[in-house]
């Protein structure tokens, strides 16, 4: 039977990868995906989320709208898309204007709900948690109600917002430290040190391109955006290649070999004066710190590149 998840987005370009992927891979079943503020402002990343669904002929799939700004944070200069990375996201995906609505309830009330009348759904974060911790905060059964929840987001070595953080993560710390100290049963985070060890690669979005799909299209026209993007900037060590880090969640959903994990406790900084959003991994057990989270350490790039291939065709 297909693994039904529910998605948590700020589309976003490897966010529209990630939704594909998703919608379309027959051992999962995509139920709705909810939307935050993060890579563009939560009417874009709704919008944006739309506009990828009905693409690839998904807009039966229910789109719900949550948090526009941070749980706590007034002065945090999100979304991210006017900044640095506006080379690596578009405010507006290239994809034809949506004809369908997102629905009318909130995202952390659908979430509440949702988990509550089934406890088999799996939820995939991969934007700035606020959505989460604001359905932690409203309803006190909602973490027991999650089996899993798979989160991209924050570093072990590597950052790209601070020096020290990761975006998701560093949108909105304190909705993701929330999350992290909930005490959620399963927890895999999946972090900037995994997606970088599976890149794609300019060749590899020209095999996308020719399965002449609609989404493998999508796919080849967001990742190049994306590896144009990092050729301009320092972030990208590998040239013609890129992370397309939400993506790579949704691979480790069908097929957990394509993630390398080990059980270890995160908590996430809020008060630093360098460290803002800095996901401490604590990697060796050097504190007393219960684990709380399986933490992607390595990927495989060959296994998340097939599957996405073998899906889009
Ligand atoms: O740091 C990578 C993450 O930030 C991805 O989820 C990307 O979509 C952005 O939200
Ligand atoms: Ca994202």
């Amino acid at each position: 039977m297909a693994k039904k998840i529910i998605m948590d987005v700020d589309t976003g370009t490897d966010d529209a990868v990630a939704i594909m992927l998703a919608a379309l891979h027959r051992d999962l079943d995509l139920v709705a995906v909810t939307t935050v503020n993060g890579n563009v402002p939560l009417e874009q990343t709704t919008d944006n989320t739309l506009r990828v669904l009905e693409w690839i002929g998904r807009g039966d799939i229910p789109v719900y709208a949550g948090l526009n700004k941070q749980v706590a944070r007034q002065d945090f200069p999100t979304p991210r898309a006017s900044k640095r990375d506006s080379k690596v996201h578009m405010p507006i995906l290239p994809l034809p204007a949506p004809t369908g609505k997102r629905q009318h309830k909130s995202a952390p009330q659908f979430l509440i709900e949702a988990f509550a009348a089934d406890p088999g759904l799996t939820l995939v974060a991969v934007a700035p948690l606020s959505n989460i911790a604001t359905a932690i905060a409203l309803d006190s059964s909602f973490v027991e109600n999650v089996s899993e929840l798979m989160i991209m987001g924050g570093g072990i070595t590597r950052s790209n917002m601070t020096a020290s953080a990761e975006f998701n993560i560093w949108a909105d710390p304190e909705a993701a430290a929330v999350v992290f100290s909930a005490g959620f049963k399963k927890i895999t985070m999946v972090p900037l040190d995994a997606t970088h060890q599976a890149t794609i690669s300019e060749d590899q979005c020209a095999e996308f391109r020719m399965l002449k799909t609609r989404a493998a299209n999508a796919a080849a026209e967001l990742i190049e955006f994306r590896i144009n993007g990092y050729k301009t900037t320092t972030i990208g060590p590998v040239p013609d290649n890129a992370p397309v880090h939400d993506a790579l969640c949704i691979a480790a959903l069908v097929d957990q070999s394509v993630i390398e994990t080990r059980r270890v406790n995160v908590v996430v900084e809020t008060t630093g004066d360098y460290t803002v959003g800095c996901t401490v991994v604590d990697h060796r057990h050097l504190t007393k710190r219960e684990p709380n989270c399986d933490v992607a350490f390595n990927a495989d790039g060959k296994k998340f590149f097939e599957i996405m291939r073998s899906t889009f065709a």
